[in-house]
């Protein structure tokens, strides 16, 4: 979408995003690309660098992901980060070898005089992640970093713009990772900072303004999430006469959700807002059905179904939007391919086709961070972009087992204290995700002088960067001790807390 970018080509490395992450909150533009793409897909983004990034893999291993034959010919600026730096080695005169001790971890940084290593300081921690090493520069390259164990951390030849370092420049622990990169985009590469929310806001407007023409119509499937509620507050900031979001209000939403969603849409935004009433529909169709996948099919379909009447009634509709954010799209078309469904998440999938719509997509090129960003600039406030997280099927799967209204009502209750209380201690944005868990079953507590013979709760907080991997969040114990107490005094029916430690994997976030 912008030229004059970085393009990065993935060769299957964990870091590889974070390579993104890092340039972009540099204001620079960058898109991943699959390792071994075609030579055009890159000269389609016309980056004005190429960053080769990690790998698990040998450059002289079997089926090892090759990439163009031109990135070794290109005149753009190179930098190749441990697999990309041993590839451009490999591929230009240097030698790799492998059988050398794995070493993964800290190690000390010495550097020379570089443009690489402009105004870094030497003797600084680097992070290390990799068996081979490079040997033997090419023709015409110097080295310009070492470590203790390894005499070539880093190579350049500054003439031909094309840079080598064995560490992982992305990650938090080099600890002047950031610098180098502006070293490498700034002051080599020379690009501009030119990215920021201010500036991908109006592109996305003219974007949707192109794509819905004269006469298109859109609508949206509205939750109440983040990434739903930026794409709302955009469209209706391009196109607030052709854009109507549709919130189908399921009846398994967080305590106050509906009525927070219309008070910021309908009210505040003054948005076209349609509110589709399915909590019974949803809550009989649910009734009696305990298996985890089975309340998510039918929490889909009815989902479908309802938003596809809500839709009908809308006349003239073209295009439908969607959240889709820059990892989705990365995932599918990643060098890795996309992973198991583990569960399957509920969407729209399928609707677009049905109902003849297009697909607009708007956030597809966007971090989750800066969608927040975005959210901000469009006028969401803080409280609604920096919320966590909320499964689609919401809380049929924090009710464990077979759901009934009271159960639903009992836990928003509990829910919501726990929530408040988090927030009341500021607790909430160190957090990914929190929620509370109703388990199916009773337990002898007492009460005053009675037994009692109540619910239990479980409390679940992780932090994670990404959902793909989580750990339990290492809450106070004084904190565990006020918010339990709070909870069983003053909702009634629940007698017994607990607190879940387990991370993720082996667990899941959500407990069905
Ligand atoms: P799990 O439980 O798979 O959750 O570790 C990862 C993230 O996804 C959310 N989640 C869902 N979101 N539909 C959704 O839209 C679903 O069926 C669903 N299941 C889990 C979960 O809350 C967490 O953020």
């Amino acid at each position: 979408m912008i030229k004059g970018g970085v393009a990065i080509l993935d060769f299957g490395s964990q870091y590889t995003q974070l390579i993104a992450r890092r340039i972009r909150e540099l204001g620079v533009y960058c898109e991943l690309l699959p390792g071994n793409c075609s030579w055009s897909a890159v000269e389609k983004l016309a980056p004005g660098a190429i960053i080769l990034a990690g790998s698990p893999y040998s450059v002289y291993g079997n089926g090892s992901p090759m990439p163009p034959e031109e990135v070794f010919s290109t005149e753009l600026p190179l930098l190749g980060i441990c697999y990309g730096m041993q590839l451009l080695a490999y591929r230009t005169g240097g030698k790799v070898e492998g059988g050398h001790h794995r070493e993964y971890g800290p190690a000390l940084l010495k550097t020379e005089e570089s443009c690489l290593f402009k105004g870094i300081k030497s003797d600084q921690q680097a992070w290390m992640s990799h068996g081979d090493r490079v040997t033997e520069v090419p023709a015409g390259y110097t080295i310009v970093a070492s470590t203790d164990l390894l005499p070539i951390a880093a190579m350049e030849n500054s003439e031909i713009k094309r840079f080598g370092v064995q560490f992982h420049p992305e990650v938090n622990h080099t600890v002047f990772g950031s610098d180098l990169f502006e070293n490498f985009l700034f002051g080599i590469a020379n690009l501009k900072a030119n990215w920021n929310m201010k500036y991908f806001s109006a592109q996305a407007k003219q974007y949707i303004s192109e794509e819905l023409g004269e006469t298109g119509k859109v609508i949206l499937g509205l939750s109440g999430g983040v990434d739903s509620s930026v794409v709302a507050a955009l469209l209706h900031s391009a196109v607030p006469d052709r854009f109507v979001p549709i919130f189908v209000d399921n009846g398994l939403l967080r305590a106050g959700e509906r009525e927070e969603v219309e008070k910021t849409f309908r009210e505040h935004f003054g948005m076209d807002l349609v509110t589709v009433d399915g909590e019974d529909r949803f809550l009989n169709e649910l009734a009696g059905v305990s298996d985890p996948e089975k309340k998510r099919k039918i929490i889909g379909r009815v989902f479908i179904e309802l938003f596809e009447e809500a839709a009908n009634s809308i006349p003239g509709v073209t295009h439908l939007a969607q959240g889709t954010l820059y990892p989705d799209v990365i995932e599918s078309v990643s060098f890795k391919g996309p992973s198991a469904t583990i569960k399957s998440h509920h969407n729209v999938g399928g609707l677009p086709e049905r109902m003849n719509l297009s697909l607009l997509e708007p956030l597809r090129e966007l971090f989750k961070d800066e969608v927040r960003e975005l959210g901000r600039e469009l006028g969401l406030s803080k409280w609604m972009v920096s919320r966590h997280p909320f499964p689609g099927p919401g809380l049929a799967v924090r009710i464990l087992g077979s759901i009934t209204r009271e159960d639903r009502d009992l836990l928003q209750k509990v829910d919501r204290v726990f929530i408040d209380y988090l927030r009341e201690e500021n607790l909430y944005d160190e957090i990914w995700q929190a929620f509370s868990v109703l388990l199916p079953v009773r337990t002898v507590g007492v009460m005053g002088d009675e037994r009692t013979y109540d619910r239990v709760v479980a409390l679940r907080a992780v932090t994670s960067t990404d959902a793909m991997t989580a750990d339990w969040y290492r809450m106070d114990p004084r904190h565990m001790a006020a918010v339990s107490s709070r909870i069983v005094n003053r909702v009634n029916g629940v007698s017994r807390i607990v607190y879940d430690i387990s991370s993720k994997p082996p667990g899941t976030i959500e407990w069905e």
